[in-house]
């Protein structure tokens, strides 16, 4: 069976930064970086460049057929909205979700990067499952709980384990019922001990499913009740919002929250949101000309073959060793550390970004305080002041060093995560024939 390494843990995981000023160590287990206030965990620490490696595990070619197709498209029927909420500014992100009869809540990541959906049970008494930050599900105390029985796993690509027992279950999104074989885990492994979920809500195509012929949640509940065949994600941002107001919307698609049509990206292969990226733009920088604004107009790189995933369980932007080291030339005062990775002046969060208007059209972007991603023949873009992902704490004076929201190292698919996506409305639509991925700039 192929191994499924899931990225968006692994990420989060990796960012729970270290506030101990020491950890500036070249050794592997011990380099970390910055503080996070809310998830502390002092085990667990890495470095970059090692942590990339593993990231680029979680991408094994995936060789998928289109199709599969026996989903009814449903017209009329129900949609379900679930607040999001966002972990250490823009870290990750989580909603509530009702499991069994009578319902138990639990928090799940809402993960476009993978398929399966699990969650601890009260058998588990790992460190991790017993954590005060969990709640476990009782499936004894559950009338609609059936025993499923086949073992189940799940590896990241951290290195932690998740293993259990498959179960039939009600799972309940914002209204949205759906019958589903999720995951039940009595191993948790420690890495998971301090995060502010309970486990993880696949939204993934049924490819990436760990046990082969399971349907996902979404195949079911399109042919449930679903009003439309698609997940609508409004990530939350600290810097546009303060963090609030997120939602996940199953079947529906919230207007409010843009003003330009959505621009839609067909999905090139059928397991994780993958799509074919055109090119990126970034900003020469105004310093390094002074001929006139002409000589200060973005360059644009065309890429060949490029696919990229659009991926919600992944907090940065992962890109190939040199594409990151193109960005970051286009920033000035950027420097690749050997164990942090990309650093930005945190001072790039003080540029604003002159977008922010609600302009009609996003192509009027003032591009010279964004970078940008060409997807189906359209930029979206992502200001500077958001590649200033967090301070690094211990280096230099405090908060000269921001880690950079776009990271290298991925030589595959690139990983466009929630330092891309929290600056769009994106509505991932799983036709069967046409899957695709509508995206359009928030409003502010
Ligand atoms: C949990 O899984 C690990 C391997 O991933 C194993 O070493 C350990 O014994 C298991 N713990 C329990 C309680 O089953
Ligand atoms: C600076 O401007 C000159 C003249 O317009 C141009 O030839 C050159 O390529 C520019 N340099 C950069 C880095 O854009």
């Amino acid at each position: 069976m192929k191994q499924i390494l899931l990225l968006s843990l692994a990420l989060a995981t990796f960012l729970t930064l270290s506030t101990d000023a020491s950890s500036f160590s070249t050794d592997t287990d011990q380099g970390a970086v910055a503080a996070v206030p809310l998830i502390v965990n002092p085990h667990y620490k890495r470095n970059t460049p090692a942590h990339i490696q593993k990231l680029n595990k979680r991408y094994p070619d995936i060789k998928i057929q289109a199709g599969g197709g026996d989903n009814g498209i449903v017209s009329s029927g129900i949609t379900g909205r679930v607040a999001i909420a966002n972990v250490n500014s823009d870290l990750e992100y989580y909603g509530t979700v009702k499991v069994g009869t009578p319902a138990q809540l639990l928090r799940l990541n809402f993960d476009t990067g993978s398929s399966d959906i699990w969650f601890p049970s009260t058998a588990c008494s790992t460190p991790a499952c017993k954590s005060k930050h969990h709640t476990r599900f009782n499936p004894s105390s559950s009338s609609t709980y059936k025993k499923d029985g086949r073992p189940w796993k799940v590896e990241y690509g951290d290195g932690s384990v998740v293993s259990g027992q498959l179960a039939s279950e009600i799972i309940n999104v914002g209204g949205v019922q759906v019958r589903q074989t999720v995951g039940l885990a009595t191993n948790v492994s420690s890495q998971f001990k301090n995060s502010p979920e309970d486990g993880i809500f696949g939204l993934g195509f049924s490819a990436l499913m760990s046990v082969k012929g399971i349907n996902t949640f979404m195949d079911n509940a399109i042919k449930g009740t679903l009003k439309q065949p698609l997940v609508s994600v409004f990530l939350p941002s600290s810097r546009r919002n303060g963090g609030q107001g997120g939602h996940v919307l199953f079947g529906g698609i919230d207007h409010s929250r843009f003003n330009d049509k959505l621009h839609y990206v067909p999905v090139t292969q059928k397991g994780y949101w993958q799509v074919k990226l055109d090119a990126f733009k970034v900003p020469v920088p105004s310093s390094s000309n002074s001929t006139g604004n002409d000589a200060r107009k973005p360059i644009e790189i065309s890429l060949q073959n490029q696919d990229a995933i659009i991926d919600t369980g992944t907090t940065l932007i992962v890109l190939s060793t040199t594409a990151a080291k193109k960005i970051h030339s286009s920033i000035p005062g950027s420097t690749l550390h050997p164990e942090l990775g990309w650093l930005v002046p945190c001072t790039l969060r003080n540029r604003r970004h002159p977008s922010s208007s609600s302009s009609s059209s996003s192509s009027s972007i003032n591009n010279k305080e964004a970078i940008a991603f060409k997807l189906n023949g359209k930029c979206f873009h992502v200001p500077l002041a958001d590649l200033a992902f967090e301070a690094v704490e211990g280096l230099g004076e405090k908060g000269e060093w921001c880690l950079s929201g776009v990271q290298g190292g991925q030589e595959g698919l690139w990983i466009l995560g929630d330092v891309f996506i929290k600056n769009h409305y994106a509505v991932f639509e799983y036709s069967p024939e046409n899957p695709r991925v509508g995206l359009s700039p928030l409003k502010n």
